[in-house]
């Protein structure tokens, strides 16, 4: 039996989570987030055996988030009650400022906890002869560092010494996330920062852009994360920049046969080249002219002026698209910006869940949620291992 205080902090949870999703935009409005069937991404059991989630099972499925011992709901109630108010809205002020900055925060997020769990490890700058993560090679146009300074310097005054860089991370990721228009989620707190940064890691085990889909289930296998978790959090590709050279391959010479990607539906081939010129690559020109559009054409209904240098926008639709739902209708029209983004429509599962989230906002949100939260505690570190820092970029 739930004790007292235990009861307590989990109304409490309840009621917060209940809050938020009343705030949430249209799209997540269409389900209620905890009616319909869905499984918990700690289940591992087949989709079709798992439990419908209810609310009367809510009280088990909660305790089931709880998955490490010392992560609880409010940490720094007492220690820094402010905390999460400071994060979040340090991060909204941001967002004011440059839009840019919350898909940056959950991509960063993404590699800090892929990589040896959520420690804040890739938050660390290289010194004396110790890599860090920020040097390895996937760590390219990694940003918002300077921004999770601020948010660190703002809670070191208010607090000193207590707040976790990898709390900060996770926290402003799920604010940056609902300003993107995703899902809300509810967050543990408590992580304790790493003393380690793991270069060599983050250049093999981060997924690559050129990755098949057999390889990028296996990496994302390795970390606990099913087909089903793993399309759904490529959803957030539905949001911010990518740079051209990580298409150009795919754009002119893919797999060096001086041909383009052949799973690329043509027009959007013809809108990508416009965007990403050949430049950088040897071969290319005559057999594939790259046509330059005028500014106001559009392409399949694509407003190629939506599209910008130095970067491609995800969400070449434009932001009012929807976040998920348009990455995933987009993937099966063969107009995937990322080799690997298209390759979850290779067939077998994870084209399933692509066909699944393209049809249903509400489910790609719901998951999304829940996905997020298992990366937002995979192999945390909690007290006493690891240390608060009191520079992010620093071990103390
Ligand atoms: C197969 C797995 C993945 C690969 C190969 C991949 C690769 C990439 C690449 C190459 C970029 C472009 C970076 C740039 O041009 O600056 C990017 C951007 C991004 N990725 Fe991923 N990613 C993967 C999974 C994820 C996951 C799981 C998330 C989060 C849950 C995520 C979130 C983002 C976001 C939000 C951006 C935009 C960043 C910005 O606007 O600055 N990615 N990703
Ligand atoms: C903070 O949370 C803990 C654990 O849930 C609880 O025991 C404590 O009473 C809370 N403190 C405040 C001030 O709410
Ligand atoms: C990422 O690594 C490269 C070297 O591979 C380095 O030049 C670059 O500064 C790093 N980026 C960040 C944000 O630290």
């Amino acid at each position: 039996m739930m004790d007292f205080t235990r009861k307590l902090s989990f109304l409490v949870f309840l009621l917060s989570v209940l809050i938020s999703l009343k705030n949430q935009n249209a799209e997540t409005k269409k389900g209620s987030w905890f009616s319909s069937s869905y499984s918990s991404p700690f289940s591992k059991a087949p989709l079709s055996s798992r439990p419908m989630f209810t609310t009367s099972k809510m009280g088990m499925k909660i305790q089931e988030f709880h998955i490490s011992g010392s992560l609880r709901y409010d940490y720094y109630n007492e220690s820094c009650p402010q905390a999460e108010q400071i994060i979040k809205s340090t991060v909204r002020e941001f967002y004011k400022l440059k839009p840019s900055i919350a898909p940056q925060l959950l991509r960063l997020v993404f590699h800090d906890c892929f990589i040896e769990g959520c420690d804040a490890s890739v938050l660390l700058d290289p010194h004396d002869g110790i890599d860090s993560e920020k040097e390895s090679p996937p760590n390219e146009s990694l940003k918002g560092f300077d921004h999770i300074d601020i948010i660190k310097s703002e809670l070191e005054e208010t607090c000193p010494g207590v707040v976790s860089c990898a709390d900060i991370l996770v926290l402003a990721a799920r604010e940056s996330v609902l300003l993107a228009g995703g899902p809300f989620y509810p967050l543990y707190t408590g992580r304790r920062d790493s003393t380690l940064s793991y270069s060599e890691e983050a250049t093999y085990d981060l997924p690559s852009p050129q990755d098949d889909v057999v390889k990028i289930t296996e990496k994302f296998e390795s970390r606990g994360f099913d087909e089903r978790e793993t399309v759904s959090l490529l959803g957030a590709h539905s949001t911010g920049m990518i740079h051209c050279k990580f298409i150009l391959n795919r754009l002119y010479n893919f797999g060096g046969t001086n041909r383009p990607d052949p799973s690329i539906d043509p027009e959007f081939l013809n809108l990508l080249r416009s965007q990403c010129k050949s430049n950088h690559v040897s071969s290319t020109p005559s057999a594939s002219p790259a046509p330059t559009p005028s500014p106001s054409s559009s392409i399949g209904g694509l407003s190629s002026a939506l599209i910008q240098e130095p970067g491609l926008k995800m969400d070449y639709e434009g932001s009012g698209s929807g976040f998920g739902t348009l990455y995933y209708r987009s993937l099966l029209r063969g107009r995937g910006i990322l080799y690997a983004d298209q390759q979850l429509t290779a067939g077998g599962d994870t084209e399933t869940w692509v066909q699944a989230y393209a049809s249903d906002a509400s489910l790609f949100q719901r998951d999304f949620a829940m996905a997020m939260m298992k990366l937002s505690n995979h192999r945390v570190l909690t007290a006493p291992l690891g240390q608060v820092r009191s520079d992010c970029r620093k071990i103390d």
